[in-house]
């Protein structure tokens, strides 16, 4: 793909987070399995179905732009997933990997921000204000997935994961 100019770049990125977006579709249901805490259960539970919607909602933007999803992977995104994959097989007690897993899912919902954030740049730019519409909304749902787990973790889970005894 040749970037000639800031609408190519635009679906570029589009193509990269449309990627991101079906790798944690996949990784979420694990995460919600090795998650003790109900409320960081639920959590990741209910974003999985946040997610669905905004694959859909790229889907609508690649449609009005003309243009194919397909066409790149997310390396970061493989990355991300792969340490998320990695804590899980550690041997850790459940309220530590209840904060483990939180860590894993503040980097992808901070990857996804900083991803949404560009292609809103881009849109509003180049003019794409329906396309804009769609994405600023995922965008504010990323955030509060985001400020959702920092209280899950502030109020909870770190709390009882430092009151573990350990060595
Ligand atoms: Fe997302």
């Amino acid at each position: 793909m040749k970037l000639n100019n800031l609408n190519d770049l635009f679906i570029h990125e589009l193509k990269d987070l449309y990627n991101a977006e079906n790798q944690i579709m996949k990784a979420l249901p694990l995460m919600a399995k090795e998650a003790s805490s109900t409320d960081l259960k639920n959590a990741f539970e209910m974003h999985l179905r946040e997610t669905e919607k905004q694959i859909e909602r790229l889907d609508m933007v690649f449609e009005k732009l003309g243009q194919k999803a397909t066409g790149e992977k997310c390396k970061a995104m493989e990355g991300i997933i792969k340490e998320a994959q990695d804590i899980m097989s550690e041997n850790a007690d459940p309220d530590v990997m209840d904060a483990a897993l939180i860590a894993s899912a503040q980097r992808v919902e901070h990857y996804e921000i900083a991803g949404y954030g560009t292609v809103c740049t881009f849109a509003k730019q180049l003019g794409h204000t329906e396309v804009l519409n769609l994405l600023h909304q995922t965008l504010e749902e990323e955030k509060s997935t985001d400020m959702k787990l920092t209280s899950i973790a502030e109020s909870k889970i770190n709390i009882k994961a430092e009151n573990k005894g350990g060595r």
